[in-house]
């Protein structure tokens, strides 16, 4: 484990100046979405059900026509575009590509194809991520990721997907965090199915990481130069007392938890975690490369009786930078200590799939941003290879629980009137992506 800043390793003189923060020259630059939060009228999938039983969004907010991106992505690919962004993580939407099961819809798939293609031609690369989140209304009335019958039908609909679009796509993510599935639907109850259950989270464990795996094995074999990867969300937990033990043990078991349990089955086909151990060696040598989604980080101190809680309590560092709406502690070191970890554990090429901050005036992005991606450019310079920035997100999108108030756009959208508008940091994210430089003093 890498020391945290505040551990006891030697103290890093602090960088001035920054002319040399220079990014390689083949280094991907751009943004992530999902299908869900941008497309608009995706009707047939467990999140639209969900937004219209009372209380589960905040506001009632509904995600509505989102962005509009099935009628018009283009438009907005345009200030990609114009950003000189050069890369995009976007997802596919399941219940568009295949509404009924067994049923694949061919005019869905020409309208991922043209905006795919439609990517391409403004030089840029798409990365596609085949499950944001969304199910399938024939899926979650089937039980969803408890049924193991999910790893059969996903698989199915990975192959279609490599079918329809591997002449466009080179990197591929199967799952989208499936660690905030599996806490936020079946620990917490604030995503579907809604349920708190140790027993049915474990089911679902199981079934999400057969379905990486299987998805992986399904893509390489009608693709054999697809790069197959996760877009996991890690989250640093760190001990409330750097010296207490029992903090630290905590912290441990809620990391190994949240992080680590899903790559190591991945990599290694077994893992050790407080909800389930064991081997699944068919999921084994199922990663070509790391996507870190990293956001914040937490304190945990050790609580004896906090049993469904891995023994402890955990919060935000108390003092440190917060962002909008007590979304977590702004924490950059945290994005270095992720990305080197990961590389140190699994030695494979990493990209940070997501990372943001919900912002709406805009007055803390442009410091995040240099601090997150001065953390990338140090890790780099220690050898990791780290291949991409796809930052959360190009527009301000519909937010899961939170509906419309978190603002994590570097362009303001409204969701009424379409509106769009560009915020300070998109100009700043634009030069970095021109020069592959950061030219401000991020220390
Ligand atoms: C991630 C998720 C995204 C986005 C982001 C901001 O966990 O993958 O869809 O919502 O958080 O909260």
């Amino acid at each position: 484990m890498l020391a945290s800043e505040e551990g006891n390793g030697p103290r890093r003189p602090k960088v001035r100046s920054v002319a040399g923060k220079q990014f390689p020259s083949d280094f991907r630059w751009g943004t992530a979405t999902s299908s869900h939060q941008v497309e608009g009228d995706n009707t047939n999938n467990d999140w639209w059900a969900f937004e219209q039983q009372p209380g589960r969004i905040r506001n009632a907010d509904r995600s509505g026509r989102a962005c509009d991106w099935w009628r018009n992505a283009e438009a907005d690919f345009d200030r990609m575009a114009a950003l000189n962004q050069n890369a995009h993580r976007l997802s596919l939407e399941w219940s568009r590509l295949e509404p009924r099961e067994g049923y694949f819809d061919d005019a869905a798939a020409g309208r991922y194809r043209q905006m795919l293609s439609g990517l391409r031609a403004r030089g840029i690369e798409p990365m596609v991520t085949l499950n944001h989140f969304t199910l399938p209304l024939w899926v979650a009335r089937s039980g969803g990721w408890e049924n193991t019958r999910i790893t059969e039908w996903f698989v199915r609909y990975a192959r279609h997907c490599a079918e329809w679009f591997g002449d466009l796509v080179e990197l591929w993510v199967p799952i989208n965090e499936p660690n905030v599935v599996l806490v936020l639907g079946y620990l917490q109850g604030v995503f579907p199915p809604a349920v708190r259950n140790p027993l049915r989270a474990r089911r679902a464990l199981h079934n999400l990481l057969r379905s990486h795996a299987a998805a992986y094995r399904a893509i390489h074999a009608v693709r054999r130069g697809a790069r197959v990867g996760t877009a996991h969300n890690i989250r640093l937990f760190d001990p409330a007392h750097k010296r207490a033990t029992t903090d630290a043990w905590a912290a441990g078991l809620q990391s190994q938890f949240f992080n680590w349990v899903w790559l190591d089955v991945l990599h290694r086909g077994e893992g050790r975690s407080i909800l389930w151990s064991g081997r699944m060696p068919e999921c084994a040598n199922t990663v070509d490369f790391h996507g870190v989604n990293y956001y914040t980080r937490e304190r945990v101190r050790f609580v004896p009786w906090r049993i469904h809680y891995a023994f402890g309590r955990n919060f935000y560092t108390p003092g440190a930078q917060m962002s909008d709406y007590g979304y977590g502690e702004v924490y950059p070191v945290g994005l270095y200590r992720a990305l080197s970890e990961v590389w140190r554990r699994y030695a494979r090429p990493v990209f940070v799939t997501e990372n943001g901050i919900p912002d709406e005036d805009d007055d803390m992005r442009p410091r995040f941003l240099l601090d997150h991606l001065s953390a990338v450019h140090r890790a780099i310079a220690d050898g990791v290879p780290v291949q991409g920035y796809y930052h959360w997100s190009l527009l301000d999108n519909f937010e899961w629980a939170e509906g419309w108030r978190m603002k994590f756009g570097l362009i303001a959208m409204d969701p009424v009137t379409q509106e769009r508008r560009e915020r300070p940091s998109a100009r700043l994210y634009a030069e970095i992506c021109r020069t592959g430089r950061l030219l401000l003093d991020a220390s």
